[in-house]
């Protein structure tokens, strides 16, 4: 017989590298304290029930308590001989309460069990994403609310489009932000479900109390079909995804941090705090951090994409081949909880170069619209609008000269329709203060959604 816990027909033992090959402690040690709430809310249980006496149960129940307190003060030494937490944890309880710690796996399963404290896990840490990006808001939220008025070049295919303000561009990310804060929080339904109960695969013959063992563990639902229950991953595919998202998020940001701080932008500058220097180039100044932000958004994806691929195809229940999955949700929480710290931290502490930033809005022709929409105010029918203005942009790319520099009879020439008031409507601020369409980059609009967001971070 093997020395395993599940080693009764086995006849020879594995080699120790086996072993470490089929092992996942070094992983799921990091859902020990789950592994242990689980069983005494499951030992709990079976004592309630009958399924075993009150007094085992008891035994049981301060085994597991002696094993939190030691879990708590860092005691406890796990080993690759006994596979995985859960069993790591089963054979300490024997070590210390003898054999009545068997009773413990009554009417359970491992594969309930990782499930179990699996789902445990991530209900745990789901708070703390949701509290590190409504940090990031609050920050968006605040630098917004500082630059609503701060006019700068809008961009698409990355070359001048049209004035915004900084402040409405911030927005934006606050409202991505805000989606990757409901999909966590929807995510959360998902996680919220307990396994246990569904034992190996089909149910148990013992009468348990799932509500019971629900409640003891605070969660919300349980699942109602036992396969279900312990082939199910979606939950953690969904989280993964989720970050995906939020990294996608934050690598664009990221992006214009590193793009806009940069010698031809100018637009902003990173604290000291958040950057680093070369040890070469003693002038340089890297936003290090922002572009590993950037960087870290790749294994996220990859986190994603190696759950997605080991989940495919596999038929139900329980696979080995589950095993994989705790090692990419453990990682991308690590991942996206330092990532949005940092981000915050980085834009507490972000100069922004407001006269550069409107400076780039002086020189270019991002007001182009604003005459075409001029004219067509006055009736030219809008085609024939740009045609005109395309050709008064192309003269003044010639001569050097922006539209507002133009003299009124060289626009009228291009269109009669032109009158003394344009020159009021090329200026930025005033392309800017007229776009208070819903959503659009008008200061007051801008205002307006800074309310609506610190009211939304308020109902929190
Ligand atoms: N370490 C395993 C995992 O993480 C626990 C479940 C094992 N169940 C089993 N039938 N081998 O998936």
């Amino acid at each position: 017989m093997s020395d395993k816990l599940w080693g009764g027909r086995f006849t020879t033992k594995a080699a120790e590298w086996v072993d470490e090959f089929g092992a996942s402690i070094t992983v799921d040690q990091q859902m020990a304290a789950e592994d242990l709430q689980g069983s005494l809310a499951h030992v709990k249980m079976l004592a309630k029930q009958g399924i075993i006496s009150e007094n085992d149960g008891q035994k049981i129940a301060a085994g597991l308590i002696d094993l939190q307190a030691q879990l708590a003060a860092g005691k406890l030494e796990f080993t690759v001989a006994n596979e995985d937490i859960h069993l790591n944890l089963e054979a300490m309880l024997t070590a210390n309460i003898g054999p009545v710690a068997g009773k413990l796996h009554t009417a359970r399963s491992r594969n309930d069990q990782v499930a179990t404290d699996f789902h445990l896990w991530l209900k745990h840490r789901l708070p703390h994403v949701l509290e590190a990006v409504s940090e990031l808001q609050l920050t968006i939220v605040n630098l917004a609310d500082e630059h609503a008025g701060t006019i700068m070049a809008g961009y698409t295919h990355m070359q001048h489009a049209q004035p915004i303000t900084y402040g409405h561009y911030l927005l934006a990310y606050f409202e991505m932000l805000q989606r990757d804060y409901e999909r966590f929080e929807f995510n959360q339904k998902h996680t919220d479900i307990l396994p246990l109960g569904a034992a190996a695969l089909a149910g148990t013959t013992f009468p348990i109390d799932r509500e019971f063992v629900a409640a003891e563990l605070g969660f919300e639902q349980i699942y109602h079909n036992s396969l279900d229950a312990v082939a199910d991953r979606d939950f953690a595919l969904e989280f993964l995804s989720n970050a995906a998202i939020l990294m996608m998020h934050l690598s664009r940001m990221a992006e214009e941090l590193i793009l806009w701080s940069t010698y031809e932008f100018n637009y902003i500058e990173l604290s000291d705090a958040f950057s680093t220097g070369s040890s070469i180039m003693p002038q340089k100044k890297n936003a290090d951090f922002a572009e590993l932000i950037r960087g870290k958004t790749g294994r996220t994806y990859g986190a994603l994409m190696a759950l997605l691929t080991t989940m495919k195809s596999l038929p139900l229940a329980y696979n080995k081949d589950m095993q994989e999955d705790k090692e990419q949700v453990f990682a991308v929480t690590d991942t996206i909880l330092a990532s949005l710290k940092v981000f915050t931290g980085m834009l507490q502490g972000l100069t922004v170069h407001k006269e550069r930033m409107r400076a780039s809005t002086e020189r270019d022709f991002s007001n182009a619209t604003e005459l075409a929409d001029y004219l067509a105010n006055k009736g030219v029918p809008f085609r024939e609008a740009h045609a005109i203005v395309g050709e008064l942009v192309l003269t003044g790319l010639q001569t050097n000269t922006t539209l507002q520099d133009m003299p009124l009879a060289q626009l009228q020439q291009a269109s009669p329709q032109i009158e003394v008031d344009v020159y009021e409507d090329l200026q930025a601020d005033v392309a800017v203060n007229r776009r208070t369409s819903l959503g659009g980059t008008a200061v007051v609009n801008v205002k307006n959604e800074v309310a609506r967001a610190k009211h939304i971070l308020e109902q929190r």
